[in-house]
């Protein structure tokens, strides 16, 4: 038998060949983690799981000392309070990055990523570098989102679209898979993101290192269970590093232009 390539697809679309951590960051996801869990290890075999807990005071993180004690291909990385999505997520690839795995997936706790598709987004992997699961390609869609939640997505993600110059419909969605390289190649000392615009963050940084990032439609379906974490200060942190980001492009792009004149 010939070795297959990096990328290269066995049969169901997946390469058995590359090691897979999901990361799964949770606050408060008690009613959600067992069952999400479960679902991750029978959606992927090959797949491990790594819990990031920011010591929920609903006791998420025993639960997941539990799940992790009956289940080797579960871990849990227990963090002293509550730091925010970016920081946990950024503890979490560096524990993967350290242990060798090829691919890393950021995963919501409370079901609204659907661990069946994962081996959609683990396909795409294959042929390039960041795949982002997107709601707002044809094909993506989300379920019973109240109406300012979908204005807010739709919005923030036209805006970014129009501030950065890139070409992505969906780049504050927290459903994704990075190849190693792209979290080795980004400077993961330099994110100071904390919300959900450290999603953003990462896209627009893959894009400028020159990563190929692809979106695949997903179905987000509203959590059922416990609740959300957004709020004011994490739309108005995207709003203002987004403009940041926008702006600091743009002139970048003028002073080039300039240059060459
Ligand atoms: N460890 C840790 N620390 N986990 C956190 C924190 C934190 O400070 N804040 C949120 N989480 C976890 C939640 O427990 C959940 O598993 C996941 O991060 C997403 O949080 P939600 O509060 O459920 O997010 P959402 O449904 O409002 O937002 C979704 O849409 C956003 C906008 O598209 C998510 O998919 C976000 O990733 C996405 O940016
Ligand atoms: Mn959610």
């Amino acid at each position: 038998m010939t070795e297959p390539r990096a990328g290269s697809t066995a049969a169901g679309g997946v390469n058995e060949d590359l090691r897979v951590l999901v990361l799964i960051p949770t606050y408060n996801e008690r009613e959600n983690l067992p069952l999400i869990v479960e679902r991750v290890l029978a959606s992927v075999p090959t797949a491990d799981v790594l819990v990031v807990d920011d010591d929920s005071p609903d006791g998420t993180g025993d639960i997941a000392d539990k799940l992790a004690a009956n289940e080797e291909r579960v871990q849990v990385l227990h963090r002293t309070a509550k730091a925010g999505l970016g920081a946990a997520y950024v503890a979490g690839f560096r524990v993967g990055l350290a242990a060798g795995y090829d691919v890393l997936v950021e995963m919501d706790a409370d079901g609204s990523h659907a661990p069946e598709q994962l081996p959609r987004l683990l396909e795409a992997v294959g042929h390039s570098d960041l795949v982002l699961g997107s709601r707002w390609v044809p094909g993506g869609q989300v379920i019973n989102w109240p109406k300012f939640r979908e204005v807010l997505s739709r919005g923030g993600n036209l805006y970014t679209r129009l501030a950065l110059g890139i070409n992505l419909h969906d780049a504050t969605g927290g459903y994704r898979a990075y190849r190693r390289e792209v979290l080795q190649t980004i400077d993961l000392s330099a994110i100071s993101s904390q919300g959900y615009c450290f999603q953003v963050d990462l896209a627009w940084r893959a894009v400028q290192a020159g990563f190929r990032v692809t979106e695949v439609p997903i179905t987000f379906a509203e959590r059922e269970r416990g609740e959300s974490k957004m709020s004011g200060n994490i739309v108005r942190e995207a709003l203002l590093r987004v403009t940041e980001w926008g702006v600091a492009h743009r002139a970048a792009q003028l002073k080039g232009l300039v240059r060459r004149t």
